[in-house]
């Protein structure tokens, strides 16, 4: 599997979201996707996934436009995740994770597919909660079923739009720690938004930076994350350092305006100028 993605642009009415956005992943890589809120991750998540038809530009998987997929080759193809799940009716999480195997099933549910979801919820640790109706579980319980049904899909391309938000820390290392084996041992392609930059720069050997709906920067981890690109996009003044768990970001205060509380207990700049500089 091979993505391209080129000069893609989406408009809302008046209002430009994506301009010439291009990328490419091959077969085993984990991309993240990261940028302020509102610089359009979504929106090209959406476009990659024909929820929405971009203005220009193209989404090529293999060498052929999505464009021209049916339903069905486009869902054996590509799994997406969007960043909240609407319920639509009480399903028991078995039967949502099954959901995702619709592309492959007859009229019947052959073992095969049974073993699929089986595995998958095992993957997930939600077999104890396989007879639970959705609308019983929390928040980051139904976030992994969300991932199991797109996992049970068995796609070659996965997106998800900040699997990791409504999770504790350690079901984002499981969640994340999953993708990656996922991308080494089936060689799929994974692109993920995420806000946590440190979870970014450790699970994902290459990031794009959206700025404005715009790549501001793409390349790895060490090349998109600078204290520079940090501040011209999120307007923060932020410390970097490598360790050997990968490299660590904090951002310490906005690069203009106030910042209450924290500045003012002293983890705001080493001057204490209450976050101006
Ligand atoms: N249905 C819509 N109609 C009009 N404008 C929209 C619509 N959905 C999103 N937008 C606008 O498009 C821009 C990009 O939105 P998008 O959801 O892609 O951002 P995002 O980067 O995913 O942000 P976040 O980090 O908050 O999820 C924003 O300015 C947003 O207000
Ligand atoms: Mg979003």
């Amino acid at each position: 599997m091979r993505l391209a993605v080129q000069n893609l642009s989406f408009n809302y009415p008046g209002h430009p979201v994506l301009q010439e956005v291009a990328l490419e992943a091959e077969a085993g890589e984990l991309l993240s996707l990261v940028g302020p809120n509102g610089s359009g991750k979504s929106t090209c998540l959406k476009c990659l996934a024909r929820v929405l038809r971009p203005v220009g530009g193209a989404v090529y998987l293999d060498g052929r436009d999505v464009a021209g997929l049916s339903g069905r080759e486009l869902a054996t193809r590509l799994g997406y995740v969007p960043q909240e799940t609407p319920q639509v009716f009480p399903l028991t999480v078995y039967e949502a994770v099954l959901l995702g195997r619709r592309p492959y099933l007859g009229w019947s549910v052959s073992a095969g597919n049974r073993q699929v979801v089986e595995e998958v919820l095992r993957l997930l640790h939600l077999e104890h909660l396989a007879a639970r109706t959705l609308d019983q579980l929390s928040g980051g319980e139904k976030q992994r079923v969300a991932l199991a049904r797109a996992l049970a899909q068995e796609p070659q391309l996965l997106l998800l739009d900040e699997p990791t938000a409504n999770l504790d820390i350690r079901h984002q290392l499981e969640v994340l720690g999953l993708l990656q084996a996922l991308v080494r041992r089936r060689g799929i392609i994974v692109f993920l938004v995420l806000h946590d930059l440190n979870l970014a720069a450790r699970f994902a050997e290459k990031m794009l930076l959206l700025h404005q709906g715009r790549v501001f920067a793409a390349g790895s981890p060490r090349q998109v994350l600078s204290p520079e690109n940090i501040r011209a996009v999120y307007g923060v003044e932020a410390r970097l350092w490598e360790d050997g768990v990968g490299l660590q970001v904090v951002a310490l205060c906005p690069t203009e305006g106030w910042l209450p509380g924290p500045a003012e207990a002293g983890i705001g700049p080493a001057n204490g100028s209450r976050g101006n500089k």
